[in-house]
């Protein structure tokens, strides 16, 4: 049976002269809110570090889904755990065998998520899925906001759930990228649980009215 649908506005999209403001306007209505960290090497952009996500951290009860799309995430977990972070995710592309990684950030009282990018095979996961709380289908190549929904990742996200049903695995499915009311219920068909949402939340005039769309799609 699929897990409880969450959504996860991507704080990419806000406005970031008044980042405080943009989450507290959707606190209510979101489950998570998503947090983009790229290191400019991993990926080509730079975004978001360590202290924003400190300051953020006494301004809203959320909890911080923090994506790392960098090169060295092991480097910084314990970094991410003090800043605010609940829940850190690597990209299987940066850490090819992710045990390690996994029980450190156990350690440290985080949950644990694995991203997997488009044109990466779902068995570069498979071996470490029951070690993970969540794994983040990326439907979009990692590092930009703004870009259209993969259809590619439909079959990804189905091959994920068919896998973590069949084991016994209570791992959430994250679908990130381009997501909107028509690619979130298309996703949540193929077995997503966990929506992330940056442009179609913080890019509308209403974001709160465009999440509470969002949860129709998946219901
Ligand atoms: C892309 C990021 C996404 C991004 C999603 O690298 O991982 O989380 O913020 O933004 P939208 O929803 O605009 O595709
Ligand atoms: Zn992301």
């Amino acid at each position: 049976m699929s897990p409880p649908t969450k959504i996860a506005p991507s704080l990419l999209a806000a406005d970031f002269s008044c980042l405080a403001e943009e989450v507290a306007a959707i606190e209510d209505h979101a489950d998570l809110l998503h947090i983009d960290v790229m290191d400019g090497h991993f990926v080509p952009n730079l975004a978001i570090g360590i202290p924003t996500i400190r300051s953020l951290r006494p301004t809203t009860k959320l909890a911080f889904d923090c994506h790392l799309m960098t090169t060295n995430p092991v480097a910084y977990l314990e970094s991410f755990k003090d800043a605010g972070a609940g829940i850190v995710t690597v990209h299987i592309e940066a850490v090819p065998d992710p045990t390690g990684p996994a029980a450190e950030a156990h350690d440290l009282g985080l949950e644990f998520g694995l991203a997997l990018s488009p044109g990466t095979p779902f068995g570069a996961v498979e071996p470490f899925l029951e070690g993970c709380q969540m794994l983040v289908v990326m439907s979009v190549e990692p590092g930009l906001g703004g870009q259209t929904f993969n259809e590619e990742s439909l079959g990804t996200i189905e091959q994920a759930r068919i896998f973590l049903d069949s084991h016994g695995v209570s791992a959430d499915i994250q679908v990130d990228g381009g997501i909107n009311v028509e690619s979130a219920k298309r996703a949540r068909a193929a077995g997503a649980n966990v929506f992330v949402a940056g442009t179609s939340v913080f890019g509308s005039a209403d974001p709160v009215a465009a999440i509470e769309a969002l949860r129709v799609a998946i219901s």
